[in-house]
């Protein structure tokens, strides 16, 4: 078995053979024809290891699949409620399925129905309002730091406070509406948006693949609309989609930013070796729509800055070349200085290695709309990796 890369994925539409090698409970699913409808890229390889005649295996994955399977019950027509989806490693995928009249009319209709849409339309680009980002923050979202709440000694508590000290801004400022950028969500096509009006999981929940999906939040199906609208007519590659799974980069930062208070989130995707230029560009869209349809929004840029792994040493370690653009990055977006990071040059960037390619930050400058001076939160690093958390106020 090859470990593959992101680089290496199945993309979305894709019909394909699960097995069940690394995952014992995924027996049940096996023999059904899959196909894959979202991507979670995790950012490093996780290695997963198994017993075979005594002696351990390793594999590495590096993104988690949800798929479509084929319903047991033939019917006429299908109905996104007929259809179980569920969330695997990408080492549960053994490979391409040789496609059958019947499975492959289920992975066209797969693709329709659950790998997004073109946007419509919209008539009147250039319409008034008086909507804004009052605000914007960074900040990292890992699974172990939600559960982090419950370990005293954790170095990701930090992170925590400074996410609550986010969280009682909000409470103060109030918005309308949270748009949310995932480091996690990165398609090769461009972007994608979610105009869900309600987002929470839709997999069936009598499967536990990956993780619980503890998340349940009104979306905002107008501006998502609008936004698609705006982006398509501005010619940026871009896709409508009501997402069945979230991943942790979204519900996580949303769980602990909303809490009770059901705050409606708009998950938006990065796009994966996208221009920096198109992010920002892309922002600036989306405060556009904010600004017709009158909303109070925040900005929330889900994401770490260098993301280069190293488990090998303290749990606060960052890697020095990493820590040495995180805080270049840090001092340029407390003095308001965001085209310095857009105008980085291609060596440091890749020295640098943020996470999702630091879309998250290109697209908050844009939606921001001006060069607004950051509060630094909290910095500290993560098994390699640094986490920022910042708060903007506009
Ligand atoms: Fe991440």
């Amino acid at each position: 078995m090859t470990y593959r890369t992101i680089d290496d994925m199945f993309e979305p539409g894709t019909l394909v053979q699960l097995t069940d090698l690394w995952t014992p409970a995924l027996a049940r699913y096996r023999d059904r024809p899959a196909v894959v409808i979202d991507i979670e890229v995790l950012g490093y390889p996780r290695s997963i290891t198994r017993q075979v005649n005594g002696t351990s295996v390793s594999e590495k994955y590096d993104c988690i699949y949800t798929v479509a399977l084929l319903p047991v019950e033939p019917a006429a027509s299908l109905a996104r409620e007929q259809v179980p989806v569920i969330r695997l490693i990408s080492l549960d995928v053994a490979g391409i399925l040789p496609a059958e009249p019947q499975s492959s009319e289920f992975a066209a209709w797969c693709a329709r129905e659950f790998c997004g849409a073109e946007p419509a339309f919209v008539a009147n680009p250039s319409a008034a309002g008086n909507g804004r980002f009052i605000g914007a923050a960074v900040l990292p979202h890992t699974i172990p730091m939600y559960e982090a709440r419950h370990r005293p000694n954790d170095h990701r508590n930090k992170s925590l406070v400074a996410i609550e000290q986010v969280r009682r801004h909000l409470e103060q400022w109030q918005p309308d509406v949270i748009v949310l950028a995932s480091t996690h969500w990165m398609p090769r096509d461009g972007f994608f948006i979610d105009d869900g009006a309600q987002h929470h999981d839709g997999c069936d929940a009598s499967y536990q693949g990956v993780e619980p999906q503890l998340f349940s939040f009104p979306g905002d199906p107008e501006l998502a609309t609008l936004i698609g609208g705006l982006a398509h007519g501005a010619g940026l590659p871009v896709r409508r989609i009501h997402r069945v799974a979230q991943e942790h980069a979204v519900w996580v930062p949303g769980h602990l930013l909303c809490q009770e208070r059901r705050i409606p989130l708009l998950p938006c995707s990065i796009w994966w070796r996208g221009p920096r230029e198109a992010h920002r560009r892309f922002g600036e869209i989306i405060a556009q729509a904010v600004r017709r349809l009158d909303r109070r929004a925040f900005f929330v840029a889900s994401g770490g800055l260098s993301h280069t792994f190293d488990f090998s040493k303290p749990p606060e370690y960052v890697v020095p070349q990493g820590e040495r653009f995180d805080r270049l990055a840090q001092e340029w977006l407390e003095r308001g200085q965001h085209g310095r990071l857009l105008d980085m040059s291609e060596d440091d960037f890749e020295t640098w290695n943020p996470e999702g390619r630091a879309g998250h930050l290109y697209m908050m400058r844009g939606a921001l709309g001006q060069d607004v001076r950051g509060q630094s939160l909290c910095y500290h690093g993560s098994n390699g990796t640094g986490y920022l958390t910042m708060l903007f106020q506009s």
